[in-house]
């Protein structure tokens, strides 16, 4: 049993040497050898990646993947903590299991991910949730197998959860969602503490992992046959800064470009690390895809500095200009926080005007949640609800005006997509991502799955292009 605590989850201790070792292989107890199991991942892409070697360890030990839910011996819940709605998606699904575990006593139920490293959402789940078998953290999903095999034993709730810097594990097991392509993590953790964020508390420190093991890992995915990567960070472009005195982003950038894997991809960009040399590197590089998210948050500099941004709408404007100069083709996309405690109608305005400005091809739009522990959550906030609302969705409709706008800018132009498999809304159409990271749906008489194809494309909706395979 080990609780998190977010205090010594707060702390930074720059004389602890990140640890960097490598998986070691621990036999799950034999009475769940061949049952089946059961993932369930909210969240963002790297917690999409830590489910995938959530179901690599399982399937290793001779577990069975299944995609019913009902089937399962075996349920895991590897959760985000970025929102309120977050935590209430997996509260509300745990009101399911509970009925699931009364009809099937035998039936294990895991907790895992960002809200599992919250020293409230732990104490909850030991008092309300007592069905909860065992709970892992976001620092020790490789020790997962140890921590099942605990409560098997004894029979008892089996809490293990490390509110530590974190180390860097290597060489986990993996099974990956998709044959075409693939995550790859460069950096985990991050140190900037905006202070609406609770992702420096549930991920630990930022630590890069080595450029060898990041380049080999590209390689071998090469080899499979996967056509793109997405190189996965907190903050990417803070990558090196903690392992390397001159090697960055940039130089890694151009480093995996040599791989020639087809496409590569990197998310998320923090303004506050972004350098010139990195806009070079994505310019530079064909196989660098032109597609850069750059979360904004706000408009407004008296917000983004209560927000601990650490940039002036200025100096992200100059940034966003040179992106969009250098980068040939490149579609911009960013995040925007609305309500933020003592947001004016006049700070609010301030970001509509930098949508105007700025013209995104996307923007994910969130209402401000504050997240215990966090400095944000502290302060007075006087906007009623309603007045967030109605503030969000007057963002939305101009955000979808230009990203409407954006789409059909692409009409008429022939895109090279990444074909990864049928359309979801219509079966006789495939699906697929351009260079910048616009979704396609493609007529074609021939199957083009796994392909990158050249689209010519015929018509613009809000949120996706129709177009035709061009052979
Ligand atoms: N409330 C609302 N949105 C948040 N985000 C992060 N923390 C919060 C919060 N407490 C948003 C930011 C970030 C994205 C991943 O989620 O916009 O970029
Ligand atoms: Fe959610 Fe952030 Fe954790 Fe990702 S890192 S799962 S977005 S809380």
């Amino acid at each position: 049993m080990k609780l998190p605590n977010m205090l010594d989850a707060k702390k930074r201790d720059k004389n602890k040497e990140v640890i960097n070792y490598k998986y070691e292989n621990v036999k799950i107890d034999k009475t769940l050898v061949g049952k089946k199991y059961f993932v369930r991942t909210y969240g963002c892409q790297m917690n999409e990646h830590d489910g995938e070697r959530i179901k690599g360890i399982l399937s290793n030990q001779g577990l069975i993947e299944t995609e019913e839910m009902k089937e399962a011996d075996l349920i895991i819940l590897n959760t985000c903590a970025i929102r309120e709605n977050a935590h209430d998606k997996v509260f509300g699904f745990m009101g399911l299991i509970k009925k699931m575990k009364e009809d099937r006593p035998d039936l294990l139920v895991g907790i895992c991910g960002c809200m599992a490293q919250e020293e409230s959402v732990v104490d909850v789940i030991m008092s309300k949730y007592k069905y909860v078998d065992f709970v892992f953290g976001t620092h020790n999903i490789d020790n997962m197998i140890n921590v099942i095999n605990e409560r098997v034993k004894s029979n008892k709730q089996n809490i293990e959860v490390y509110s530590i810097n974190g180390n860097v594990c290597e060489d986990m097991p993996v099974r990956r969602d998709s044959k075409y392509t693939a995550w790859v993590d460069i950096i985990y953790g991050c140190d900037k503490f905006c202070t609406y964020c609770i992702v420096p508390y549930t991920r630990g420190t930022q630590r890069s992992r080595k450029r060898e093991d990041i380049i080999s890992e590209v390689e071998k995915l090469k080899e499979e046959g996967y056509k793109e990567v997405t190189l996965l960070g907190q903050n990417v472009n803070a990558y090196g800064k903690d392992l390397y005195s001159d090697y960055t982003l940039a130089n890694l950038l151009r480093d995996v470009s040599k791989t020639n894997i087809d496409r590569i991809r990197f998310v998320t960009s923090h303004p506050w690390d972004f350098t010139e040399d990195m806009i070079n590197a994505i310019s530079e590089c064909d196989n660098v895809m032109p597609y850069v998210h750059l979360p904004i948050q706000s408009g407004s500099n008296r917000i983004l500095k209560l927000m601990g941004r650490r940039y002036t709408k200025e100096e992200y404007l100059t940034l966003y200009n040179k992106i969009r100069e250098k980068v040939k083709g490149v579609s911009i996309t960013t995040d925007i926080i609305v309500g933020f405690p003592s947001e004016s109608e006049e700070d609010f305005e301030e970001t509509l005007d930098i949508v105007n400005t700025c013209k995104f091809d996307g923007a994910y739009t969130f209402i401000f949640s504050p997240r215990e522990g966090t400095p944000a959550s502290k302060l007075e906030d006087n906007t009623p609800i309603s007045v967030k609302e109605e503030r969000l969705q007057r963002l939305n409709k101009l955000v979808n005006q230009y990203s409407n706008l954006s789409n059909k800018n692409e009409v008429g132009k022939i895109h090279k997509c990444l074909v990864l498999g049928l359309s979801e809304k219509d079966d006789s159409k495939y699906m697929g991502y351009t260079e910048n990271m616009k979704l396609v749906n493609i007529e074609s008489e021939e199957d083009i799955i796994g392909k990158i194809v050249d689209v010519e494309i015929e018509t613009a909706k809000s949120f996706s292009l129709d177009g035709v395979y061009k052979k």
